[in-house]
């Protein structure tokens, strides 16, 4: 799925990069480069985040 549409990045790449150790949305950001361009994918993945650090 789709977050970042600017972008092109999906669900699995954040939790991707969250598992190698991007626990932060600035640390997205500078991983993958989401949240560059509109922001609008913020919200998801902050969501995302939270659920993958719970679950980590
Ligand atoms: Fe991610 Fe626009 S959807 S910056």
């Amino acid at each position: 799925m789709y977050v970042c549409l600017c972008k092109g990045i999906t669900d699995s790449q954040i939790k991707n990069a969250i598992d190698d150790g991007a626990t932060s949305l600035r640390a997205i950001r500078k991983e993958l480069g989401a949240m560059t361009q509109c922001g609008k994918c913020a919200c998801l993945t902050k969501e995302i985040l939270k659920d993958q650090l719970a679950t980590n």
